[in-house]
């Protein structure tokens, strides 16, 4: 049984990567890729996700461009980290699929809305894409399966300001209107994936499958690899996003607990701060859409004030870091091979 799937990206390092996962799992179905802007410019993200999925082998998955910039506040990108073009030292042939015409936004929602229960959208960008789509058709809030999110700097410094992580950062009104959704959340975030590292030992060892699919990793990572050189003193890169991908197949990878998160939107010096409000394990099972557990009903009434909101999604506090790289260079093997 397949999880169909729509990965909402700003591609970037890590979002091609998580593309090239998609493509190389037999358990997921991959509607479509949406783009918004964020580590580049939207124009290069749609290039580079299509670009992609031809060098996996997939030039036939819709890649639709959606918003091109944060509902409010300026774009910023991330050229230190990504490159000016969005992915490192690589370089792409072009796509010559034809171009989807439809918008990203409207992809995601005649997607959801087709599929009642069915689509698991994985968001591994600025929120922005996802907010508006909520904004324009609210039904999709009961019709999506779930929601995986990568964003978000918990309990940790945030990687783009100290204390923002990035897609947090480039839309936090975007991530607070799609955190306060009511839709099935599960949070990645950065306080997770920054441990979750592809070595240089991990992209030596995939080069040894010679390929245009390895050829583009190494090059693509060789200049995220520098970035966390310089920026964090080691000789790998975070994956963050195909870990988010990971999970919409393979759960277990991953403990969860519920909490509330809220996001920083009003304040320039801490915009995009998660405000998290943790109250302890569950209290009975949760279902489908009331993934929190909580009898919120029964809480003494001062419980309920400002301090002790509900849950609003279900927070990735442990991660299986190992067996996750090993799938993903095994996969990635793989699909060298074919
Ligand atoms: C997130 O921001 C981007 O740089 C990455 O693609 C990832 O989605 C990590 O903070
Ligand atoms: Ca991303």
């Amino acid at each position: 049984m397949t999880t169909r799937v729509i990965l909402d990206t700003d591609p970037g390092i890590d979002d091609s990567l998580a593309i090239l996962l998609a493509t190389a799992s037999p358990e997921v179905e991959l509607a479509g890729v949406t783009v918004t802007s964020g580590n580049c410019p939207m124009a290069d993200g749609v290039r580079n996700a299509r670009n992609v999925l031809a060098l996996a082998g997939r030039p036939d998955v819709p890649v639709c461009g959606g918003v091109a910039l944060p509902l409010i506040r300026p774009l910023y990108t991330a050229p230190e980290t990504h490159g000016e073009t969005g992915i490192g030292f690589a370089y792409l042939p072009e796509s010559t699929a034809p171009v989807s015409t439809e918008h990203g936004v409207d992809l995601i929602i005649r997607e959801i809305l087709e599929h009642p229960g069915e689509v698991t959208l994985v968001a591994v960008a600025p929120l922005t894409n996802v907010a508006i789509a909520l904004r324009k058709e609210p039904r999709i809030i009961n019709a999506v399966r779930q929601v995986i999110i990568m964003g978000g700097a918990l309990r940790t410094d945030g990687n783009t300001t100290s204390v923002a992580e990035f897609n947090f950062f480039v839309d936090p009104h975007a991530a607070h209107i799609v955190l306060e959704s009511g839709m099935p959340i599960t949070l990645l975030p950065w306080d997770v994936t920054k441990d979750i590292i592809l070595t240089q030992a991990n992209v030596d060892q995939l080069i040894r499958t010679p390929s245009p699919v390895t050829r583009f990793i190494a090059d693509a990572t060789r200049f995220y690899i520098e970035f966390h050189m310089a920026a964090f003193g080691y000789a790998g890169c975070s994956i963050n996003d195909p870990a988010a991908l990971a999970l919409a197949f393979m759960p277990d990878l991953a403990r969860t607990e519920p909490m509330h998160v809220a996001v920083e939107y009003t304040s320039e010096l801490t915009a995009g701060k998660s405000v998290i409000s943790y109250i302890g394990p569950a209290t009975r099972e949760p279902d489908a859409h009331d993934l929190t557990g909580y009898d919120t009903a029964a809480w003494p009434p001062h419980w309920r004030r400002a301090f002790r909101p509900a849950p609003n999604v279900r927070t990735v506090v442990e991660f299986d870091s190992q067996r996750f790289i090993a799938l993903f260079v095994e996969r990635m093997e793989r699909l060298a091979r074919q």
